[in-house]
């Protein structure tokens, strides 16, 4: 089997749907378009933020702090993963507007501890990657030596309930988890299969419009996995997400610019966006008709 024919591979799987969506052209009426997100009651320049990555040193020296500068630079929402206390402080004293996804670690008094103390650096909202508690085994997974397990819906509510920060649930990938984020008070969600952690899983923007449904605009609906492009960035918002997430497409960036590099990358993408925003009517983020999308035979 060639490197680029893995059936069952998620990411090319999810690449797949996205080259089989098609977008077709508006022009009469159209205007220059606004790009600008609020979220949370704040203002970004871009719909397009960096993704929960962690552990970026083999990328590049300080590479967590350097992309959340980048982020800053380009107005844009930072996220952090995985990473010590200290690694938070230091990539939310950069200014840049920050979301820390919290891992579903075995030990609740820890997550309601890194929970504290997100909060004391200003983090602009939480949440937890519920999507990594299990490894392919079907044990609860070690990360770097760390245990996970999974967490029950009001394991969920207990960690809402502990912080007054909106609290995003990250790996929502069924209609069920879009309902039980919605019960246990989430105040947004990351529609994600977390760069292929499992074999087969749906492509993120084919299961996005029935979870769209779900949540009726009650809260942000967030996507990543395999966004590149300005153009996936349409895709993603037409089909109901309020902003999106990239992660592997800015490493190269990071890697040779640093935190030049990732506002580079963050501008390239938006400026594509907007291209395809004005060639489809769209005026602004809330102003995108998801029937502008066709899908070709065969999805
Ligand atoms: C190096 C690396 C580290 C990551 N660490 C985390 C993490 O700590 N927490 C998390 O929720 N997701 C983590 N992710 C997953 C990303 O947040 C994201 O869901 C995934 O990479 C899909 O987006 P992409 O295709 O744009 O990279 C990581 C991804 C990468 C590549």
């Amino acid at each position: 089997m060639s490197e680029h024919n893995k059936p069952w591979d998620s990411n090319q799987i999810t690449r797949e749907y996205f080259d089989s969506l098609l977008v077709e052209m508006r022009h009469i009426d159209a205007v220059i378009p606004s790009t600008k997100l609020e979220l949370y009651g704040e203002t970004f320049d871009t719909p397009i933020m960096m993704a929960a990555l962690s552990h970026l040193d083999n990328v590049r020296e300080n590479g967590m702090v350097e992309m959340a500068k980048g982020a800053h630079a380009a107005n844009a929402v930072n996220w952090a993963g995985m990473g010590d206390e200290a690694e938070i402080s230091a990539i939310t004293a950069t200014g840049a507007r920050t979301i820390n996804i919290i891992k579903p670690y075995a030990d609740n008094d820890y997550i309601l501890r890194r929970i504290e103390h997100a909060e004391r650096c200003g983090v602009m909202a939480l949440g937890m990657d519920v999507d990594h508690s299990f490894g392919g085994n079907g044990r609860y997974d070690l990360v770097l030596g760390e245990e996970m397990k999974a967490k029950s819906l009001n394991e969920l509510k207990e960690f809402i309930n502990s912080t007054k920060l909106p609290f995003i649930i990250k790996g929502v990938l069924s209609e069920q988890d879009a309902y039980k984020a919605l019960e246990a008070g989430a105040k947004g969600i990351v529609v994600s299969h977390h760069h292929g952690i499992m074999n087969y899983a749906v492509p993120p923007l084919y299961i996005l419009p029935s979870i769209a449904k779900v949540i009726n605009h009650q809260i942000p609906i967030f996507v990543d996995c395999g966004i590149i492009s300005g153009m996936d960035v349409f895709k993603a918002l037409a089909l109901g997400a309020d902003a999106v997430s990239a992660g592997r497409v800015i490493m190269e960036p990071l890697k040779k610019n640093g935190s030049e590099g990732v506002k580079d990358q963050i501008i390239k993408m938006t400026e594509e966006l907007a291209g395809v925003m004005a060639r489809t009517c769209s005026r602004d983020l809330k102003n995108i008709d998801p029937a502008v999308i066709w899908h070709r035979n065969g999805w």
